[in-house]
């Protein structure tokens, strides 16, 4: 017998480590820190019902789209596109490295606001945020931010250890962390929904989340929604094409996109659940924005029996789900590194890292050091996030939709996502067809524009 001596591409090991892995990317900040602020600040449940037909109609087809061609090409986001454009079309692969830059813009500022949520559960443990008093809350929240040797202190953590699973590999790291840890986060955040729901007046919160008010559907808070979907299911960056290029031949694509859409949707009910009912029993406002986790969540833990615990458990939760997200966001720059320029794994996680550390400083100082460091009136912090969320994201989108739509068509779509014919899905993959190749670029472009403020 003869062994072969070609390396094996590591990869996800089963189809529920596929799962979990892609779940685990799809779920973090997004569920626990910006959607149930969106859904306090555009309007409760109507903001929800747009969400769902944004996460129906574009987040869904682009998530099968993008995983698709990362396991037809099995390789990193630039080479793939390499691989399957036509002869002169080269071009397509700007798409690949638009994802390279935007994956580590995203990581910039998210690896702060980890930081942010890791720093809280110290807090939480010793009692510091333990105050009812939303101004003290305020002012325990700005001490910490605008604290340069703080700020920077958490995003390194967190850095640390996001690079520490990542360098263990995909199965071995990603693939064996998210299995444990996302069974962990649905348990924390059922007890947390218990406790909050078993609060008095904890009726009005459900009403709230639940009960739409058609009339605050505005153009805008439909626009934030499809935002939202795509941040949210990790989409537009190469980071699913990159987890999509580890799936297993025989995984069942639009299947595995569908669960991991419901469970994401289900983290970021259950994370609505666990924090409205509470914010209505102590009469606290719904529309605080993205202060909402930082400032009100601990004044509504301290105001309720046994609230240190629940509140360290959120504070956990969250930290929780943010690893998930961010291996999947520098695992996406370490596989480019580490394949296309045959870095070794370690050393390509080293210099993502180290690029990482590197803008994410400016970011982490923003409320201090470079707070006067400012483009188009953002500080490096919001610029950041607007441009890898309205502009890299939206059109790392659109080149995938309009790829997959255009350029790589409907037989060849049929064949990878039936897995060469052996699951009948023909229906289905005609209809993500028509969404991917009309409906979702049509609808990007609109929220590009409107990112851009060109409206
Ligand atoms: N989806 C993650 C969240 O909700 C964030 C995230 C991970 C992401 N990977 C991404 C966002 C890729 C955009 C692109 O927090």
């Amino acid at each position: 017998m003869k062994t072969t001596l070609r390396p094996v591409r590591d990869g996800f090991t089963s189809p529920f480590g596929v799962l979990v892995a892609t779940l685990g990317s799809a779920v973090g900040l997004g569920n626990i820190w910006k959607f149930p602020s969106l859904t306090g600040t555009n309007g409760g449940a109507s903001f929800l019902l747009v969400y769902l037909a944004a996460t129906m109609l574009v987040g869904l087809p682009v998530m099968i789209a993008e995983t698709m061609l990362g396991r037809t090409a099995r390789a990193d986001a630039v080479t793939t596109f390499e691989k399957l454009a036509p002869r002169g079309q080269g071009w397509w692969k700007i798409a690949g490295w638009m994802g390279f830059a935007g994956s580590l813009l995203i990581l910039a500022f998210y690896s702060e606001v980890a930081g942010w949520v890791y720093a809280y559960i110290f807090k939480s443990l010793a009692g510091e945020i333990a105050t009812t008093d939303p101004a003290v809350a305020r002012a325990a929240f700005g001490g910490m931010v605008s604290s340069p040797v703080q700020a920077l202190f958490w995003q390194w953590v967190v850095m640390a250890v996001t690079g520490s699973i990542i360098m263990l590999g995909v199965a071995r790291g990603i693939e064996a962390v998210t299995r444990r840890l996302m069974p962990l986060l649905f348990g924390l955040l059922l007890v947390l929904c218990v406790r909050s729901l078993t609060l008095p007046g904890a009726m009005q919160g459900l009403v709230f989340l639940f009960r739409p008010d058609f009339s605050k559907i505005t153009p805008v808070v439909a626009l934030t929604a499809l935002g939202l979907a795509f941040f949210k299911l990790s989409l537009g960056m190469g980071v699913m094409l990159t987890y999509g290029s580890y799936f297993r031949d025989t995984q069942n694509i639009p299947a595995t996109a569908t669960r991991v859409m419901m469970a994401d949707l289900a983290v970021s009910l259950l994370a609505g659940i666990a924090i409205f009912p509470a914010v209505f029993s102590f009469g606290f406002e719904p529309a605080a924005g993205p202060s909402l986790v930082f400032m009100i969540v601990p004044a509504v833990f301290a105001a309720m029996p046994g609230g240190r615990v629940f509140m360290t458990i959120f504070f956990v939760l969250t930290a929780v789900a943010s690893v998930g997200a961010m291996l999947s966001l520098l695992e996406m720059p370490v596989a480019l590194l580490s394949e296309r320029y045959g870095l070794g794994r370690s050393k390509a996680a080293a210099w993502a890292i180290a690029a990482v550390l590197l803008m994410g400083a400016p970011a982490a100082l923003s409320q201090s050091l470079t707070a006067h460091l400012t483009l188009f009136g953002l500080n490096p912090f919001d610029l950041f996030d607007f441009l890898s969320s309205n502009v890299l994201l939206p059109l790392g989108g659109i080149m995938i939709c309009l790829f997959v739509g255009w350029v790589f068509g409907l037989p060849q779509l049929e064949l990878r996502l039936s897995n060469e014919g052996r699951l009948a899905n023909a229906g289905l993959v005609r209809v993500v067809f028509l969404l991917v190749r009309y409906v979702a670029p049509l609808l990007i472009a609109i929220v590009l524009l409107n990112g851009l403020n060109l409206f």
